[in-house]
């Protein structure tokens, strides 16, 4: 428990600059997985991220762990709505780089946090072990969220709805099987 609030403590600190700029309040005006925002989302990555850096025996420069982090899906759109020419699975590291080199000063390290943190479904891999801890939490916390959403559907939904959430579960769990 000490260590949530050693973290908790080193997070404000490190996102405080990139936090009161405003831009990232934009975020919450977006959906992600669920109920949960951009904005919500992309604290969670960069929380657990740092998390993950404190615990693991590797030096994490923490500082630039955490921009990254809470940069990596700056893409300003509504991907629930949007039409876009290519997925935006594929296309949203690109725009989020663009929007954050627009908005932020950003390191390189930074900017390969945003670009590659869909590896492998982009399939140039992360160059730094930031990006790849960034990348894993990415998964983690999205995994997190939608399962929460499921989850909550399940409950309030009624029985036709509970079995359309039941079968679309299957289907998802079908090619890892
Ligand atoms: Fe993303
Ligand atoms: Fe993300």
């Amino acid at each position: 428990m000490k260590i949530l609030i050693k973290r908790d403590v080193l997070f404000q600190h490190l996102s405080e600059p990139v936090l009161k700029t405003g831009h990232l309040e934009q975020l919450k005006e977006f959906k992600q997985h669920g109920k949960c925002t951009c904005y919500d989302h992309s604290v969670a990555v960069a929380k657990t991220a740092l998390l993950w850096s404190m615990v693991l025996p590797f030096r994490f420069k923490q500082k630039q762990l955490v921009r990254g982090a809470l940069l990596h899906d700056y893409f300003l759109y509504d991907w629930h709505h949007v039409k876009l020419d290519k997925l935006h699975g594929f296309a949203h590291p690109h725009t989020a780089a663009k929007n954050a080199r627009r908005d932020f000063d950003i390191t390189p390290l930074e900017e390969n946090i945003i670009r590659r943190h869909m590896f492998p479904l982009t399939p140039i891999p992360p160059k730094y072990r930031e990006s790849v801890l960034v990348t894993l939490s990415d998964k983690y916390c999205a995994t997190k969220e939608v399962f929460t959403a499921l989850a909550h559907r399940i409950r309030t939904g009624r029985p036709v709805a509970h079995l359309a959430n039941m079968l679309a579960f299957i289907i998802a769990l079908f090619p890892w099987t």
